[in-house]
């Protein structure tokens, strides 16, 4: 059980290379169980959520092959899926599991998904991925904790609205598209994730051999094929890991170049930015981040893409802690998305929650303090503060932030940081 031990305050300079996109990658790799053969990927990131993935896929009867350390491309061997099978005790782990579903509904005519259980930053039903496959004509039931969806006869094309009561998914929309890409005849999602995730997915699956138009659209039309062939694909810069370098660069009032980062899926993000007084330039490949000495306050409300997203709604809120006056903050997606409210306090925030809103009274100065990591996105936040911070943070339970983030100490300490991973003292 690794912590990190930060210490503050920094100031970031240097260039950095953003990675493959986890929520890209993930769902791709799904993807690859609806055609026999051998498919490579390309970026995908060296993450434990990804690692977790590749042994799922392997349960199903996948072989998985990436070169270990090395930048090469992931090879996934679906000819034969033997076990169709989602086990609890991988699917406990790794919410994101669930979108094998769909594929495995597809190619298999049957699957056995187990219903993912609880989740730090809220409620995560999958009702809408279940309403999408029904509509698709699965015979669906819940057993034992499992999701077994059945379709002898191979799915039908269908009419669908996925939208639910926070608007679009995103894991609905990949498992109901990538099953509707071997359905008979036309699927039509309408409310579909438009998140650029989604669209990097239906592009793979296009060249699989699949026939998705819409695509970045709310509304998607999939004309079913009778097979789809293994792919070469590279997956898409993580927009969630470059807009929390971007704060990283801002919070420490520091300068970073970031290559490979696509500032057009950003829009929401970059216009946040600068509202609060950093400055982000383009360039050929990313763009250069410049902090401020002098932060303005904002409001934010997360919202589904190409809204401002609920991945870096956590790291907003740190940086806003910095800002000159009062900020509110309000989680449309996951309303209960604050487990690092508390920490930040201990940090010396000042953050009151108030329903699905934080209001965030700017300070001058952040305080190291010990602190406790609660999820992916809420510990990346932890990370920033603790970079900004005086004195000696340390953060507990860093697994979560190997989750999203590949090596984050080695990424930032040749940029100016100090963090240290150090085992945790013993209880
Ligand atoms: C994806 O999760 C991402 N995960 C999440 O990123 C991200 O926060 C989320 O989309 C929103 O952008 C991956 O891509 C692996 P949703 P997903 O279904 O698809 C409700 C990270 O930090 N809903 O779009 O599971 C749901 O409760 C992770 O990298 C239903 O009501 O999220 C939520 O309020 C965390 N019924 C809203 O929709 C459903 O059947 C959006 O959830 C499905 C969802």
């Amino acid at each position: 059980m690794d912590i990190f031990r930060i210490e503050g305050p920094v100031r970031l300079s240097g260039q950095v290379t953003v990675n493959g996109s986890k929520n890209a990658a993930l769902p791709i790799m799904a993807a690859a169980i609806l055609a026999e053969g051998q498919s490579s990927l390309a970026g995908v990131p060296r993450l434990s959520d990804v690692r977790l993935f590749a042994d799922l896929l392997q349960t199903l009867g996948c072989r998985v092959e990436s070169a270990p350390g090395g930048p090469g491309p992931m090879r996934i061997d679906a000819s034969v899926i033997s076990n169709p099978v989602g086990d609890y005790e991988i699917v406990r782990k790794m919410r994101a599991s669930i979108c094998i579903l769909g594929p495995l509904l597809a190619r298999c005519g049957r699957a056995e998904v187990s219903m993912p259980g609880g989740c730090a930053i809220g409620d995560r039903p999958i009702n809408l991925h279940v309403r999408g496959l029904r509509e698709l004509g699965a015979e669906i039931c819940l057993k034992n904790g499992y999701v077994i969806a059945e379709a002898p006869r191979g799915l039908r094309g269908a009419s669908i609205f996925l939208g639910g009561s926070f608007g679009s998914t995103v894991l609905g929309t990949a498992n109901v598209m990538m099953a509707a890409t071997l359905a008979k005849g036309r699927t039509v999602i309408e409310s579909a994730a438009c998140e650029p995730e989604i669209s990097d997915l239906a592009n793979c699956l296009n060249a699989m051999g699949a026939r998705i138009s819409g695509i970045g659209s709310p509304r998607l039309v999939i004309e079913g094929v009778s097979h789809l062939h293994p792919v070469q694909y590279e997956v898409i810069p993580d927009r969630i890991e470059a807009g929390t370098f971007m704060v990283a660069a801002a919070i420490t009032r520091g300068e970073l170049k970031l290559v490979n980062c696509q500032l057009d899926d950003m829009m929401a993000v970059v216009d946040k930015l600068r509202n609060v007084g950093v400055t982000v330039e383009p360039t050929a490949d990313g763009c250069v981040v410049a902090g401020t000495d002098h932060l303005h306050p904002t409001d934010v409300t997360t919202q589904p893409y190409p809204g401002f997203p609920t991945d870096l709604q956590a790291q907003l809120m740190a940086l806003l802690a910095l800002a000159e006056g009062n900020s509110v903050v309000i989680e449309k997606i996951f309303p209960d998305r604050f487990m690092h409210v508390a920490e930040l306090n201990r940090m010396a925030a000042d953050l009151r929650k108030e329903g699905p809103a934080v209001i965030v009274a700017g300070v001058k100065n952040l305080v190291a303090a010990p602190v406790m990591a609660s999820d992916l996105r809420a510990s990346a936040a932890l990370v920033l503060a603790g970079l900004a911070a005086e004195g000696t943070t340390i953060i507990n339970r860093v697994y979560h932030i190997d989750r999203g983030y590949e090596r984050i100490e080695e990424r930032l300490n040749p940029l100016g940081a100090q963090i240290f991973r150090e085992d945790a003292p013993a209880p």
